[in-house]
């Protein structure tokens, strides 16, 4: 059996306020994988997500990334652990006022000193990188466009494009094309699988459209009230599932048992 690349144990998250976040959740996340996380509005999602590259630390439990945990982890293992995951956001997360360019080496500042990262001492490797990532996105002519004349989904991808030149292994999404458009979001959900299946990076996503899920996940998650009530392979998903999952209902057999 293969070696996996995210694992949750127990892993609890409760907030300072006492609501709660997670609750005892156990997961196991295959490298390669193209997981969708799907949930109610306050189901954990985005707790989920932030556990897994620490933006949020949990109350219980631990999660490993690649055998190692992160929550554990100080210093420049951290740092190293942290480079290794990817995040975008539904609000992209871009310097409006800098260029594609400077957004993108950005996201390489992990690998530089402060001083160099913040006078933009970046080498010509990093710069052919910054080209190579966007690229993959199909945004290479827009390397000198300031970030806010770009549309929504070039904004996105220019954001994935800026997770790429960290060199991934696992890329998480919370909720990317919450505010795209239709076809925009075709081409930002495109872009991950592609990136998923041809660098076979490992890539975890919040969305909200069963069809969307049908089409592109490897597996679905279902979460409610922060515990995982839900977690199949998508060939072994069925359409009775996806309606009662969406409509967050119960749907596995785990939820067998009473709340
Ligand atoms: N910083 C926070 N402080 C307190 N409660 C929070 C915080 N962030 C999220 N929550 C609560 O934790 C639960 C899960 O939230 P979240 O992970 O954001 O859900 P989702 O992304 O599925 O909408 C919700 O009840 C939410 O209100
Ligand atoms: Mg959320």
């Amino acid at each position: 059996m293969s070696k996996s690349i995210i694992e949750f144990k127990d892993v609890s998250k409760i907030y300072s306020n006492g609501t709660l976040g997670l609750k005892d959740v156990n997961l196991t996340v295959d490298p390669g994988e193209f997981v969708v996380i799907v949930g109610l509005s306050g189901a954990g999602k985005s707790t989920l997500l932030r556990s897994i590259n620490q933006l949020q630390t949990i109350s219980e439990g631990d999660v490993l990334i690649d055998g190692q945990s992160i929550v554990k982890a100080r210093g420049k293992s951290l740092r190293e652990l942290r480079r290794s995951i990817g995040m975008i956001f539904q609000n992209f997360n871009l310097v409006k006022q800098s260029s594609v360019q400077r957004n993108v080496l950005s996201g390489r500042v992990g690998y530089y000193s402060t001083f160099k990262s913040v006078f933009g001492l970046f080498s010509k490797e990093d710069k052919q990188n910054a080209v190579d990532a966007l690229k993959r996105v199909s945004l290479a002519e827009k390397i000198y466009t300031r970030a806010d004349q770009l549309s929504g989904g070039q904004q996105q991808r220019v954001a994935i494009a800026r997770t790429l030149i960290q060199n991934p292994k696992i890329i998480l999404a919370d909720e990317p094309i919450a505010s795209l458009d239709p076809l925009t979001t075709k081409l930002v959900l495109d872009d991950l699988k592609s990136i998923n299946e041809e660098l076979g990076i490992t890539v975890m996503v919040n969305l909200h459209s069963k069809e969307l899920a049908k089409k592109y996940a490897t597996r679905i998650i279902g979460l409610r009230a922060g515990e995982l009530i839900y977690d199949k392979k998508i060939n072994e998903v069925s359409e009775v599932d996806l309606d009662q999952i969406y409509n967050g209902e119960t749907a596995s057999p785990k939820e067998a048992v009473n709340e």
